[in-house]
């Protein structure tokens, strides 16, 4: 019972929205946050909470890359896989990515540091190739900056090389 300790959270959330199903994905944005992953036991309950079957929300997790139906690693890679980053050479990196940390698209680690995903577009096409860590995007990637991010992530947590989800021009930014 996941949300028994999550009781202010889960009121709060369901006092926002006067149509009960609205309150889905944020209930299932708290059970990732908390788990790191949608388990099947939280798509129960959350269910029960909302009055809809298991189906309809297990097809709602299903449709959003952003929610994890399995336990992943410390770090979630999602690299864009979508036109523009791809015209910029996001598979290359895909590759080099596969060939330096030995796994694929959908896969952890064995240390549980890194579980790639490829997804569709982040929003940042205009500085492809792209990938979102965690809650933070990293921007105009070579290998080179991949093994400065993958190391200093090993070591630190965290790498400066990271940027917000989008670059607005100066002007635009007013
Ligand atoms: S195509 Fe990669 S961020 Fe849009």
């Amino acid at each position: 019972m996941i949300f028994e300790q999550l009781q202010n959270e889960v009121t709060a959330i369901l006092a926002r929205y006067p149509v009960k199903r609205s309150a889905l994905l944020p209930l299932l944005n708290l059970a990732q946050a908390r788990e790191g992953y949608v388990s099947e036991p939280a798509m129960r309950e959350i269910a029960k909470l909302l009055d809809l079957t298991p189906p309809q929300v297990f097809e709602t997790v299903t449709f959003y890359t952003m929610f994890n139906l399995k336990p992943i690693g410390t770090f979630h890679l999602q690299i864009c896989k979508s036109l523009m980053c791809a015209l910029v050479g996001s598979d290359d990196l895909v590759a080099w990515i596969k060939n330096q940390l030995d796994i694929g698209p959908g896969q952890t680690t064995s240390d549980n540091m890194f579980t790639l995903s490829v997804v569709e577009c982040l929003g940042s096409c205009g500085t492809g190739p792209m990938m979102q860590v965690n809650d933070d995007y990293y921007e105009q990637l070579t290998e080179e900056k991949l093994k400065r991010i993958f190391d200093d992530l090993r070591r630190d947590g965290t790498c400066s090389l990271k940027s917000g989800p989008f670059m607005y021009p100066e002007s635009a930014a007013k």
